[in-house]
């Protein structure tokens, strides 16, 4: 798709540029149905069309560092787990045992480099291959190599693992992930391995989290005591993106940081004392972004928002990256899982510093969330039957769009693939 920069650095940046109407008009301008977040047809065509069909990011490399170290999920009704082979290879397997089905692995995470299942004992390598069977004479014509547990497409992008459930995916990842995995490749995200996590069950549908996230229009409302003329100020009173990149599926913008801004002390302490790279990495503290990404290195850059197409929402600054995800449980359930990752602490000023960058960000979050629960009842009455979205919001009307593409309830012809 095509994008548009403007310039941060000189008097020409316009920092009221209707993204909607002068730069993406492709897109419409037009109110937006509130059907696909109550409708349970729409739900389960997601599902089908979307969430067993393209490609998910499940989780990191770092959460399975050794051999046997896996995690499981539960994607669109199946549930999945992933396990560092002998080899180091991180595989996707159906957690369905290959002889009457039962279940393989049956904590979230663990280790294990011989899977067992606990109803007759068949067990299994961590490469999925079927090991050992008890009483095995007593079948006939049992071939174990034709009986190994069902593997899941997975593959990795910059410490990130991404499954497909479809069998043979259409895609690769890397031509799923395109422009926007160039561009966002060689942040040092494996080196920011302090991690804080968070996860709630929200009374919602996925994409009015999703949405929430997704747009700096709510900032100086929702979050005005907790980042007071961080975001906004005399120059961009009202937040409004200096830049926005919307690809096929993915998107992506800059949210805006006030240069004018005077932080109050235990702010001003966060930035003096924030985590720096470890020892041995190349990168510079305040070097990490790839050349792409804020381009011309403005000062009122604050961070990368990008939208991985469904359910990601992945955001990289100086010195730290964090994502939103959303996990589809029914049209009015979600699971919503935010991590903040940075550099680990190598003393305690720093360490002080990540606590306090942690305690800001989750008080931002539930600001976020806060405001999720109450829009789906409302919505749900079906009294309402259109957003109104404005040129600020063009991440949102865009996440819409290539749903529908996927899922073509209007069209009645969906599914779109590369
Ligand atoms: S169902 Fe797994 S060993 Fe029988
Ligand atoms: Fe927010």
């Amino acid at each position: 798709m095509r994008t548009q920069q403007t310039s941060l650095a000189t008097p020409t940046f316009d920092l009221n540029l209707r993204w909607g109407r002068d730069v993406y008009p492709e897109l419409g301008s037009g109110p937006i149905p509130v059907e696909p977040c109550i409708s349970e047809d729409y739900f389960r065509l997601e599902q089908e069309r979307i969430f067993r069909r393209v490609w998910l990011c499940v989780g990191r490399v770092e959460q399975v560092p050794k051999w046997g170290d896996y995690f499981a999920r539960d994607i669109a009704g199946r549930t999945v787990f992933f396990v560092r082979g002998r080899d180091g290879v991180v595989r996707g397997f159906h957690n369905i045992c290959s002889h009457r089905g039962n279940k393989i692995v049956w904590d979230e995470a663990g280790c294990s480099r011989k899977l067992m299942c606990k109803f007759h004992g068949w067990t299994f390598d961590t490469e999925g291959r079927l090991k050992g069977v008890p009483d095995e004479k007593m079948f006939s014509d049992l071939r174990k190599s034709e009986h190994g547990l069902i593997p899941v497409a997975t593959d990795t992008w910059e410490g990130f693992i991404f499954a497909n459930l479809e069998p043979n995916p259409a895609q690769s990842l890397s031509d799923f992930l395109g422009e926007y995995g160039r561009r966002m490749s060689g942040f040092p995200y494996g080196e920011m391995s302090h991690c804080f996590s968070y996860r709630a069950e929200l009374n919602c549908n996925w994409k009015i989290a999703l949405d929430a996230f997704s747009e700096a229009y709510h900032v100086g409302v929702v979050h005005r005591r907790a980042f007071p003329g961080q975001f906004s100020g005399r120059i961009n009173p009202l937040s409004h993106l200096p830049e926005v990149r919307l690809y096929r599926y993915h998107r992506s913008c800059i949210v805006y940081r006030n240069p004018e801004f005077r932080p109050p002390p235990v702010a001003a302490h966060i930035s003096k004392f924030r985590t720096s790279p470890p020892a041995g990495s190349r990168r510079q503290p305040g070097q990490e972004l790839p050349p792409d990404v804020n381009p011309t290195r403005s000062r009122s850059f604050a961070f990368e928002l990008t939208g991985i197409f469904p359910n990601i929402l992945l955001h990289i600054t100086y010195g730290n990256w964090f994502t939103h995800q959303f996990w589809p449980v029914a049209v009015d359930k979600t699971t919503w899982e935010g991590r903040l990752h940075l550099y680990p602490p190598k003393n305690a000023a720093e360490l002080f510093s990540l606590e306090a960058l942690n305690i800001m960000t989750r008080n931002a979050w539930l600001e976020d969330t806060g405001t999720m629960e109450a829009t789906q009842a409302a919505l749900a009455s079906g009294v309402k039957k259109y957003f109104v979205l404005q040129d600020q919001e063009i991440l949102i009307r865009h996440s819409y769009k290539v749903i529908e593409d996927f899922v073509g309830y209007y069209s009645g012809n969906g599914a779109a693939t590369a």
